[in-house]
């Protein structure tokens, strides 16, 4: 990863080969992306009212702002506003719908200065999606709901693009995750005692990167590059929308990011819907998934991180 590409006129395959290199693409607001936000927006403060999103933290007790957070976040995951909205931006970046596979998006929270950081609001340590069972074709795209600072935002850590760390993946599996864990992450407030794949060795967490979007912004990332949230000592709540994409003939090709060390077996596969009609992966293709790729070799690597 050496690069961040601003509003790169290019189609979708090469953006796709780009992210599968490890770059990091950002996009300015889009129409689509700021309804989205919008809409966001809107449910969070009728949820948190009389007190603005960001800093409601600071006015209600913990478990409160915890179930509150509970309600509203499958409320807009599972809204079909949010889903239309999706779709309109894929109109708007030249995604194409037939071929594209999303899954719904989601509302996240980071609160400041450890209030809240666990369960519903997990704050998460540096990971790659890919240890917990995402394709390595899987490309993320976020974006922040309300401005960001760099106190608050998130890091990539480049480096481990290529350099593999030692991590619990070997231990995940996603369907047995669904079954036992997921559910109940509102009631983790204090202490987060699900297992979830780590790091298992001392990182380089510097230098990082960290990407400041305005609200609507969208940066996309392969599913295999590192990257954590930064501790939030801003002030205010981080509140940001993600999702994630994968592409039908990449998954049917078996194109993606290069396999450093993620070691997980399940797939998020059974996930995404299609852009157009909301149809699922077809099946057929969830055994070949259902164990990540043979580590790539450091010659492979070099192919694949050459630009
Ligand atoms: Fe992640």
């Amino acid at each position: 990863m050496n690069t961040i590409f601003l509003d790169a006129p290019i189609d979708d395959n090469k953006r796709r080969e780009l992210l599968y290199r490890g770059q990091l693409l950002v996009y300015s607001p889009t129409p689509s992306s700021l309804k989205l936000v919008n809409f966001a927006r809107q449910m969070a403060e009728e949820a948190l009212q009389p007190y603005e999103p960001e800093t409601a933290q600071h006015h209600l007790p913990v478990e409160r702002y915890a179930s509150i957070l509970a309600e509203l976040k499958p409320k807009f995951i599972h809204h079909p506003i949010s889903k239309e909205c999706i779709q309109s931006i894929f109109r708007e970046l030249g995604v194409d719908p037939h071929k594209t596979f999303f899954d719904v998006p989601r509302m996240r929270t980071s609160t400041s200065d450890d209030y809240l950081k666990t369960g519903i609001a997990y704050a998460f340590h540096p990971h790659r999606d890919t240890w917990y069972s995402a394709p390595m074709c899987q490309i993320n795209w976020w974006m922040p709901i309300y401005s960001i600072v760099p106190e608050n935002a998130m890091a990539f850590h480049p480096r481990y693009w290529s350099q593999p760390v030692r991590n619990g993946s070997a231990e995940y599996n996603y369907a047995e995750w669904n079954r036992t864990s997921r559910q109940n992450a509102a009631q983790f407030v204090k202490e987060d005692t699900r297992k979830q794949p780590k790091p298992e060795e001392p990182m380089e967490l510097d230098p990082h990167i960290r990407v400041i979007a305005p609200p609507g912004g969208i940066l996309l990332f392969s599913g295999a590059q590192m990257h954590s949230s930064v501790p939030n000592n801003s002030g205010r709540t981080r509140f940001s929308i993600d999702f994630r994409t994968v592409n039908i003939d990449d998954i049917a090709a078996r194109r993606g990011a290069p396999n450093v060390d993620s070691a997980c077996t399940g797939t998020t596969m059974g996930d995404y819907l299609r852009g157009t009609d909301l149809a699922h992966v077809p099946e057929e293709y969830y055994p070949l998934y259902e164990t990540q790729p043979a580590f790539a070799k450091p010659e492979e690597f070099e192919t694949a991180t050459s630009a």
